[in-house]
């Protein structure tokens, strides 16, 4: 079941998300939440730093889990996924690093190995909350079109789309854009108690069009999400102008 609350602008959906993962916190302070990263959660987490430092909610108990990240690129690339945590959210909320996980991405049998990301999320419990960003051609993690809806946390090879799209991290070099990743699969998304996707830019209108109306389809792997219990998607007007007539709760 997916709901749907679309605001004026990006910077109001933010606030909305962060406002959604602090209540989180707030109900439940040793919360094990999967992240995201991209440009999509910048405002989202500088929200959260900015709200939990201002002591609305102690986070010293929370554990995270990383969706993705790059095959090869070490904590100390600031091309890595690891980096941006740390700069973006880890690093601003002084979280020990005991308290966050990304997949494993280094070193070799990493297609043997990615799976215990599953195992070591079920250690600690389960993730109570996920958020989530979307591709453009409506991947959810690296889990690009035709990933199966059953796939635990795997390797995968990135699309030429995605390629594109995360180019921009890489001054726009297309040939420094790892070809794969180590990411979350559909099923270890799926059993997250709640997900939250955050959909900010028309780039991403198609991809929400096609998860919110069209029946489930590995073509389009967050389309997924429609078996799930409790998803909430946050979109700005320029991301739900396809599917405004679809709007299920308009935001302010
Ligand atoms: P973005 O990426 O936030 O940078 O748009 C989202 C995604 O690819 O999942």
């Amino acid at each position: 079941m997916i709901e749907l609350e679309i605001f004026q602008t990006a910077s109001d959906a933010a606030h909305r998300v962060a406002e959604l993962a602090l209540e989180q916190v707030a109900a439940r302070p040793a919360s094990v939440l999967g992240l995201a990263t991209g440009s999509t959660p910048i405002a989202i987490y500088q929200d959260i730093v900015r709200q939990v430092r201002a002591g609305r909610v102690v986070w010293d108990q929370v554990t995270t889990f990383n969706l993705d990240e790059y095959v090869g690129l070490c904590a100390s690339d600031p091309h890595s996924f690891t980096y941006y945590m740390q700069q973006h959210l880890f690093g601003p909320l002084g979280m020990r690093k005991q308290k966050w996980f990304m997949p494993p991405h280094c070193g070799p049998d990493l297609a043997q190995i990615a799976p215990r990301y599953d195992q070591t999320i079920a250690d600690h419990g389960g993730i109570d909350w996920q958020l989530l960003g979307i591709g453009r051609n409506g991947h959810i993690g690296f889990n690009e079109p035709g990933t199966p809806f059953d796939s635990l946390t795997h390797v995968a090879t990135l699309s030429e789309s995605t390629r594109q799209a995360n180019a921009a991290w890489f001054d726009g070099h297309l040939d420094d854009v790892p070809q794969q990743a180590v990411t979350m699969g559909l099923a270890t998304i799926m059993a997250a108690g709640t997900i939250v996707l955050a959909a900010f830019g028309e780039s991403k209108a198609w991809a929400l069009e096609k998860l919110l109306k069209e029946p489930p389809t590995p073509a389009v792997p967050a389309s997924v999400l429609t078996q799930h219990p409790h998803v909430l998607v946050i979109a700005d007007q320029a991301a739900a102008s396809r599917i405004n007539a679809l709007a299920g709760r308009a935001g302010t």
